[in-house]
């Protein structure tokens, strides 16, 4: 076990930006890197937060992520979009992307969009936010390519795919989203397995698989380079299948790399993503839409509750709850903030800088 150090989010925030200052990113790009990171430690996803960036200062490092590089439209049929990531941070990829989709579904009712090529998009669930606040519904299906599969199929003993997520959002009268189911296809996030290998836990049982095919709770195998395990599907052959269609309809279908071992695998996190983004406008109102949404999802919690379980929730409620109880102070582990000494030294900044945050 570790210890953890509490960092005000904004402590954290100034991290980031720091650092992205320090690998030449312009300051609009170090606040996009910045807000999705921390905004992921904050929706209690820390798996996707500032621990992110040890590996894309290597990567920037390594020539695999390139720092002020835009999104540029390979093809543009009225809705249906088709966008380079041009390997760019994933955070300016996908806000780019995002708000052409939107602009899109404005005009049309419904856009289409297929983002290629681009460095880690993060937390998807951050896109579906996007969009909600536009109000907007939005769909996305997100492929993982550039490294090596972690994600056995069912019945599978080695991994063939990656934790390649879905996320569904919906939106409220508001600014945040009436439900938003953001997950990885895989039964954990191979950023949880970091974090459970930085901080000493064991894995949750039944999750992974080792490089036998056996199952195990030790993080080590799937943090080892070369890799020795595999995380298991998510649903049996239902969560399996939905993680090969995020390959074949946010890859194969936008034109993307998927993990094929054809393409190449240089310890990059290559995201493509079909984002369907639907104006309520177009088929209902964003009222209706939102009254009947809200009828129903109250509903559902209102479900009398089964034996083992506290409440009945609706999805983006957990993350509703992180964001309360995280407004103040998040919790760093030790593991993690060594990496982040590494990652401010490789990137210029004196290696303590995460510690003088601190204060
Ligand atoms: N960019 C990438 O390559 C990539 C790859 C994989 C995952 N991710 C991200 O990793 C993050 C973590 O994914 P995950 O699958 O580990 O998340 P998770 O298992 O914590 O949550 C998945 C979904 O279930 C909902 N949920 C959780 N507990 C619930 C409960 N008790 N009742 C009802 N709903 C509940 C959440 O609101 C969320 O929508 C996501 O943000 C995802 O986008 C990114």
């Amino acid at each position: 076990m570790t210890t953890d150090s509490t960092y005000h989010p904004q402590q954290l925030h100034t991290y980031v930006t720091e650092v992205c200052g320090a690998l030449g990113s312009e300051p609009e790009e170090a606040g996009l890197v910045a807000d999705q990171l921390i905004g992921a430690n904050l929706a209690g996803h820390d798996s996707h937060g500032v621990g992110m960036m040890p590996a894309y200062v290597a990567s920037v490092a390594g020539g695999r992520l390139f720092v002020n590089r835009h999104i540029s439209v390979a093809s543009d049929s009225g809705s249906v979009l088709v966008i380079d990531g041009n390997r760019a941070f994933g955070q300016v990829a996908g806000y780019e992307a995002t708000n052409l989709a939107i602009e899109r579904a404005r005009e049309a009712g419904v856009a289409l969009a297929g983002l290629r090529n681009s460095f880690h998009i993060g937390r998807i669930g951050h896109w579906g936010e996007q969009c909600a606040r536009a109000g907007m519904v939005s769909i996305h299906f997100v492929n993982v390519a550039g490294n090596d599969p972690i994600v056995a199929p069912y019945g599978g003993a080695d991994a063939r795919f990656a934790t390649n997520p879905i996320c569904v959002a919906v939106p409220s009268m508001g600014d945040e989203p009436a439900a938003l189911l953001d997950m990885a296809t895989s039964l954990i996030a191979l950023g949880k397995a970091r974090v459970a290998h930085n901080s000493g836990l064991e894995l949750p049982s039944d999750t992974a698989l080792d490089g036998s095919g056996n199952v195990t709770r030790d993080p080590a195998g799937l943090m080892a380079v070369p890799r020795d395990g595999a995380i298991i599907a998510f649903g049996n052959h239902k969560g399996s299948g939905l993680a090969i269609m995020c390959e074949l309809l946010g890859a194969a279908l936008t034109g993307g790399m998927t993990i094929s071992p054809r393409h190449e695998r240089d310890d990059s996190a290559i995201n493509s993503m079909l984002s369907i983004v639907i104006d309520p406008g177009a088929l209902t109102s964003r009222s209706s839409l939102v009254a009947e949404a809200n009828e129903f999802l109250d509903y559902v919690r209102s479900s009398s509750v089964r034996a083992g379980f506290e409440e009945v929730l609706i999805p983006g409620e957990p993350e509703l709850r992180a964001r309360q109880a995280r407004a103040a102070a998040i919790a760093v582990d030790d593991g993690s903030v060594s990496q982040l000494r590494w990652a401010a030294g490789k990137a210029g900044l004196p290696e303590t800088r995460i510690e003088e945050l601190l204060g």
